[in-house]
């Protein structure tokens, strides 16, 4: 199957009892049994459950992967994969990442004894003298967040294979209609499926999928013994969300390129950061491992001044001011002050998150409503 058709037929079966083309909200915590372990395949919930099964299944195909798995948000997927690891690892990982991502990593991990080194990972040779005998994991995010760096999967992916490492690609910014690490030779791919995956900003979900029996089986035994996992009703939301996950990738690629043009074309706006313009550092890449540039737009203003950024975000009608990204309505937001807050000013900073810079999710509106919304707001400053 090609992609569009995966997106709403792979892995899916219909209902073997009703014949029920989306799979019944299966809202229960335990099945029935006949004799002690005999029963059809499920047995309590945090293990498996048959709304969550098929969107594991759903997962799994459109990121060409053989194992999906189901968390209760983003951060749970990502805790999932770190607790692969052992006191004494060592991780690489991108320096501009979702703050969140930071988070967990410096501020949880670190005091279970794992080593996090934080780099910009777009230039090999910045990063690959770091590596020695307790590295374990590469950990990318790519395009990163807010910054919209792009790094080539398929180059790290030969140094992590070189030295036995796992790679992580978050895919989150991307989603598969765009990039598949698995393709590109990443072990694992993570999503905060809340975003482009759910679509609608109406459910909090994280997900992974591997291809590797031996690693799936390890993810599967932490996703039950440490029990993160998402309820029947979120499964649902999120499985009904990938169907139409190509046509609401197709509009935000189109609004998003439109407006990353009209804030470059803009008197009052310094940079603009969108992987799909020629001068972006990193354009070459972004075009050889996507099939185009997403929806996620950041810009800082030539005044350069954190008011002046709280002026747009306060005045924009059409855009929300608000956490999170990738629902069809389009948001804004100040990542300084807000998803990366918990990154510290001074390390934010270096990577470009200065506290002007302003992040877009555009979403599937009229693309002439979403440019005059931003021409209003800007035109106050
Ligand atoms: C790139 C990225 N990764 C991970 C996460 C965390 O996901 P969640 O909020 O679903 O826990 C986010 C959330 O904003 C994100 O943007």
């Amino acid at each position: 199957m090609k992609f569009n058709t995966k997106t709403i037929h792979g892995g899916q079966e219909h209902d073997p009892t009703t014949g029920s083309v989306m799979p019944p909200i299966y809202q229960t915590s335990t099945y029935a049994q006949s004799s002690p372990g005999k029963h059809k395949g499920y047995e309590y919930s945090r293990t498996a459950n048959p709304t969550r099964t098929a969107l594991e299944k759903g997962l799994a195909s459109i990121e060409n992967g053989t194992y999906g798995l189901a968390f209760g948000s983003g951060l749970a997927a990502i805790d999932c994969v770190l607790k692969l690891l052992k006191p004494g690892d060592e991780v690489i990982s991108t320096n501009d990442l979702y703050g969140g991502s930071y988070r967990i990593f410096a501020k949880v991990f670190e005091n279970y004894g794992i080593k996090f080194h934080f780099v910009g990972m777009a230039d090999v040779s910045k990063w690959k003298a770091l590596i020695n005998e307790k590295t374990k994991l590469l950990w990318v995010e790519t395009p990163t967040n807010p910054m919209m760096n792009i790094i080539d999967i398929e180059k790290v992916s030969e140094i992590a294979k070189q030295h036995e490492l796992l790679l992580a690609v978050d895919n989150t910014f991307a989603t598969p209609y765009l990039q598949r690490p698995l393709d590109l030779g990443a072990d694992i791919v993570m999503h905060s499926a809340t975003k482009y995956l759910g679509g609608h900003s109406d459910v909090v979900m994280g997900a992974l999928v591997v291809n590797s029996k031996e690693l799936a089986d390890k993810l599967y035994f932490l996703q039950n013994a440490c029990g993160a996992i998402c309820g029947p009703m979120d499964s649902f939301l999120v499985l009904r969300g990938l169907k139409t996950l190509h046509v609401r990738m197709q509009r935000h690629c189109e609004n998003g390129a439109a407006i990353a043009n009209f804030l470059k074309n803009h008197s009052k706006i310094d940079k603009v950061y969108w992987p799909g313009f020629e001068d972006h550092p990193n354009h070459e890449v972004a075009k050889a491992q996507m099939d185009n540039f997403g929806g996620m737009v950041s810009f800082v203003t030539k005044s350069d001044k954190m008011s002046d950024a709280f002026k747009i975000v306060e005045n924009l009608k059409v855009f929300t001011l608000a956490e999170s990204l990738g629902g069809v309505e389009s948001l804004c937001g100040h990542p300084a002050s807000m998803t990366h807050a918990s990154i510290p000013k001074e390390q934010r900073e270096k990577t470009g998150v200065v506290d002007a810079l302003i992040r877009l999710s555009v979403g599937i509106e009229d693309v002439e409503d979403l440019i005059a919304d931003l021409d209003t707001a800007l035109k106050l400053i």
